[in-house]
């Protein structure tokens, strides 16, 4: 760990309730999870303490496979393996699939990586040692130098194969998306969110997800990435938080994100009188976390709602 959290002990902060070592009773019933709470851990060993059947969905974006460094022991994505880091987040998500109530929803952000290349090493980022991983991955067998591992798509198909609902692949489209030094293919624009639910049937508001002209929703959505200075890699933009809580939950409703970063399923949540847990693994991402989610007030009118704007 590179810094310790300021939070030694469990206390109320402002209405988040803090946990720093998170007992085994919180999960003894839904009854002793009472109020939004920021939990600092593993998202696994987290997990397994929360109560079955609570949340009404789940808004997340794991690490990517070998991008950026998250200076935590135990952290995801630091895999030799994209398939070890494949069957990591499997488990992880067993444990979402469970706490996710019978009509649950997940939303599941997912971007892919290249393998390396042959290259060991990427140059430190002077500015910014936090975003890239400085070590490189072998290339893992099956795959060749430079090519596309297909992250989103095969942990889609595992968490299919693991008794997931896949309902839906949608596009995240990024029209200013960083600049890539690459002459041999397009520059990546895109990353995929996916829907996945616990059940046949689930609970989905058609009416929260209509468009300006009165359309069903479209799987394209342009939403421009926000950079947020406090932290030291991609946070959600809201707007796309917005587009996954609205249709699938209710004010009052529970919403975890089990890789909580810098608290943006937070902060929306609060915005739109939503409770969330979040969970992270960096002490010093939860007082990140904590500080967003303080400054946010939440929303005095009924939810804005609406969606981007859709060409298709
Ligand atoms: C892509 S970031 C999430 C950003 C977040 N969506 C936001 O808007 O700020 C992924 C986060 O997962 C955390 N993480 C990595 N391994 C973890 C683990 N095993 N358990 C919990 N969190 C972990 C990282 O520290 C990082 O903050």
């Amino acid at each position: 760990m590179t810094d310790t959290c300021p939070y030694e002990k469990d206390r109320n902060d402002g209405g988040i309730f803090i946990m720093t070592s998170v007992p085994d009773s919180v999960g003894a019933s839904s009854a002793s999870l009472t109020q939004s709470a920021v939990m600092q851990g593993d998202a696994e060993l987290v997990l397994r303490k929360l109560p079955s059947d609570f949340f009404r969905c789940c808004v997340t974006s794991p690490p990517y496979w070998g991008l950026r460094d998250y200076e935590a022991d135990g952290q995801i994505g630091a895999e030799d393996d994209p398939m070890e880091y494949i069957r990591r987040l499997v488990v992880v998500f067993e444990q979402v699939r469970r706490v996710l109530a019978h009509d649950g929803t997940l939303w599941l952000n997912i971007g892919d990586s290249y393998t390396s290349g042959n290259r060991e090493y990427r140059a430190p980022d002077k500015k910014n040692p936090v975003r890239a991983m400085s070590h490189r991955a072998p290339t893992p067998t099956g795959l060749k130098p430079k090519d596309l591992v297909g992250i989103p798509w095969r942990l889609a198909l595992a968490l299919q194969e693991a008794g997931w609902y896949l309902r839906s692949d949608i596009i995240w489209e990024k029209p200013n998306c960083m600049p890539e030094s690459v002459r041999d293919r397009p520059t990546r624009a895109h990353e995929y969110v996916f829907l996945l639910t616990k059940s046949l049937n689930y609970s989905y508001n058609r009416d929260a997800a209509r468009g300006p002209n009165g359309r069903n929703r479209r799987t394209v959505w342009p939403i421009p990435t926000e950079p947020f200075s406090g932290a030291h890699f991609a946070t959600f933009p809201p707007r796309l938080v917005e587009n996954c809580i609205f249709p699938s939950t209710q004010p009052g409703d529970w919403v975890l994100d089990p890789f909580f970063g810098a608290g943006t399923v937070g902060v929306v949540c609060k915005e739109n009188n939503r409770r969330y847990v979040g969970v992270e693994l960096n002490p010093a991402y939860v007082r990140i976390a904590l500080e967003r989610i303080e400054r946010t007030q939440p929303r005095l009118l009924p939810e804005a709602g609406g969606w981007p704007d859709e060409s298709v």
